[in-house]
């Protein structure tokens, strides 16, 4: 039964890109408050079994899915990214309506630059410092920094949060 400190218990979720980076995080984070988790990964093995390990009390058959979290889309140039985000902005709305009356909720959380491996690869360390330098933060995002969110649109509590593309990005514009 879901208690305070475990809004999600006996709710399955999927977490997409779960081996690494934010989508580990998730994972752990929804673990944490209950969640029984599927993981799901591209290539890294290794990674995906640690993070397995670490949230794991027994294997078990999902018969059902209650949380959807999908990685969202490959980084690209800054005018593509612009056009994704609206198309995302787009898709997120048109999804919420499609989902009219099953009681489902679609939301899409937008982070700014986060310390992976995915941002740090082939950037210089000049590029990595422009980013500190344009957030009122003074700094990076850590993976940890987009998990609450992530954990409380998938509570009951978010309920009313739908359709929505929601930024968690320091100020980051
Ligand atoms: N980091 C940022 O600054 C930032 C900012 C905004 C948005 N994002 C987005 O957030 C998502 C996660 O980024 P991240 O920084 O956490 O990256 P990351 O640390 O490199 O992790 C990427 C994860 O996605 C998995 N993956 C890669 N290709 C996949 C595929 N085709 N199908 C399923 N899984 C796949 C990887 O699996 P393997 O380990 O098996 O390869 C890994 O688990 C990405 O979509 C990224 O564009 C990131």
């Amino acid at each position: 039964m879901a208690t305070g400190s475990n809004p999600l218990q006996d709710r399955v979720a999927i977490v997409t890109g779960a081996s690494s980076g934010i989508g580990r995080a998730i994972a752990l984070h929804l673990a944490s408050i209950g969640a029984k988790l599927v993981l799901n990964y591209s290539s890294n093995k290794l990674q995906a079994d640690l993070v397995a390990k670490s949230v794991e009390t027994r294997r078990r058959r999902a018969d059902y899915i209650d949380i959807i979290i999908s990685r969202g889309f490959a980084e690209a140039g800054k005018r593509y990214i612009c056009g994704i985000e609206a198309a995302i902005d787009t898709m997120v709305k048109i999804l919420a309506k499609e989902l009219k009356g099953t009681g489902i909720t679609a939301n899409c959380v937008s982070p700014g630059p986060i310390a992976t491996d995915m941002f740090f690869a082939g950037r210089t360390k000049e590029m990595v410092q422009k980013a500190i330098d344009e957030c009122p933060l003074r700094r990076l995002g850590q993976s940890e920094d987009v998990v609450p969110l992530v954990g409380f649109l998938a509570t009951d509590a978010s309920e009313w949060v739908n359709g929505q593309v929601i930024r968690v990005n320091g100020g980051y514009v």
